[in-house]
């Protein structure tokens, strides 16, 4: 079996800075499923038709931890991460059509010599045949501030009243939907990450892939 490491957890809980550090240090592939759904949302606020195919002429890089998700040419980073693309994705995100037609494309993924996938249903839905399941989750006021840092990084200012608003929302919505909502699943490992080192929990990971995946 090609291994996985499934990561969920609410947003800035640090999941992509976890999953981003290992697959970068084990040479995995690297799944953000978060960013299918906001590109989703992208495409279908400029009413474009063949969203999948659209999906597929994007390019993601990753140089010295600053992304740049690139569309035929056109740096669309700053769309996919601003507030309305944020929102739009987790409204959409609540459409069991469009889970369905990212399933697969997530799945497509799941490639040689392994896998991290970051998201809020990696364990329970996309790839519950997992051995090591993550639930990630950190203090509100803390990853209030770790969003507020991002978007202060990407030149965009922040109200972190209305940002904790913002987070609230999505959180309920991203929690209490119908389909997929993000839950922890049976067996998986709750880190608290507040406060937690993330080299203690690369050392704990990689000693569980050794434990479980041999
Ligand atoms: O992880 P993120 O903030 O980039 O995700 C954007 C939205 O996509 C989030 O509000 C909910 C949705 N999402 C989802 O429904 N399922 C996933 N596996 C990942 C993200």
């Amino acid at each position: 079996m090609i291994p996985i490491v499934t990561i969920d957890g609410p947003s800035g809980s640090g999941k992509g800075t976890l999953a981003k550090r290992l697959s970068s240090e084990l040479k995995w592939n690297y799944l953000d499923s978060g960013l299918l759904y906001r590109c989703y949302a992208f495409f279908y606020s400029r009413e474009q038709v063949n969203i999948r195919e659209q999906i597929n002429k994007i390019t993601f890089s990753n140089l010295k931890g600053k992304e740049k998700i690139l569309w035929q040419g056109n740096d669309i980073t700053n769309d996919l991460r601003g507030k309305g693309i944020t929102l739009l994705s987790s409204e959409l995100s609540q459409n069991k059509e469009i889970r369905q037609k990212l399933f697969l494309i997530q799945k497509s993924y799941h490639k040689k010599p392994g896998l991290i996938a970051e998201g809020r249903d990696m364990s329970s839905i996309v790839f519950p045949e997992s051995k090591i399941k993550i639930f990630l989750t950190a203090a509100i006021e803390e990853r209030v501030q770790r969003r507020a840092n991002q978007l202060r990084n990407a030149g965009q200012k922040v109200n972190i009243s209305e940002l904790k608003k913002e987070i609230q929302l999505r959180d309920r919505r991203d929690s209490e939907r119908t389909h997929s909502p993000l839950s922890i699943s049976e067996g998986a490992i709750e880190i608290d990450n507040t406060y937690e080192n993330i080299e203690i929990t690369i050392d704990n990971i990689k000693k569980l892939i050794n434990e479980r995946y041999k």
